[in-house]
């Protein structure tokens, strides 16, 4: 199994390096997008392969700094899942903001269990999604 190494910051990392990520999006990002918004985040976790410096996997944080963080995406190239990437890359973001009180995620019901297991708590909340915005806003 080859070995992953953990990145906190892009580095020399271009969009083209971003491919195969969104699995399932309807209207998912482009690789450019999905550079910017790495970009632009607050904290980020990238899971490189050492063999070959592909990026297999990456979560971001947004957070205020005072007591709310946020984890909008994590996302695991589907045959890198199941070795625990997606597990590590959350414990790092996590303590990435290890001072903030709130790190708050939304996930379906069946991912729940992964959060849990890594030490989060179920709870329930509310968003909005729009949908004609899904690959990125107007800008990006
Ligand atoms: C969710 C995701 C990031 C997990 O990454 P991964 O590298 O496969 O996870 P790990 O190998 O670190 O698994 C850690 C544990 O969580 C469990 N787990 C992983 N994915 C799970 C899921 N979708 N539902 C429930 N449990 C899950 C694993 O079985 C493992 O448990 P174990 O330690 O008892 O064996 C990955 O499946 C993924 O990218 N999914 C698509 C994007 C997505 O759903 N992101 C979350 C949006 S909120």
């Amino acid at each position: 199994m080859t070995a992953i190494e953990y990145h906190f910051e892009l580095g020399e990392v271009q969009a083209g390096d971003l491919r195969g990520f969104f699995e399932g999006w309807p209207n998912p990002p482009q690789p450019e997008t999905h550079l910017a918004l790495l970009q632009r985040s607050d904290e980020i976790v990238l899971a490189v392969e050492s063999s070959t410096k592909r990026i297999v996997g990456f979560v971001n944080v947004l957070s205020d700094r005072v007591l709310t963080a946020y984890i909008p995406l994590i996302e695991v190239l589907p045959e890198f899942r199941g070795r625990g990437i997606g597990a590590e890359l959350i414990r790092l973001a996590l303590e990435r903001v290890s001072d903030i009180y709130m790190v708050d995620v939304t996930c379906d019901p069946d991912v729940q269990a992964f959060y849990e297991s890594l030490g989060f708590t179920k709870s329930t909340g509310a968003c909005v999604r729009r949908y004609e915005h899904q690959s990125g806003a107007p800008d990006c």
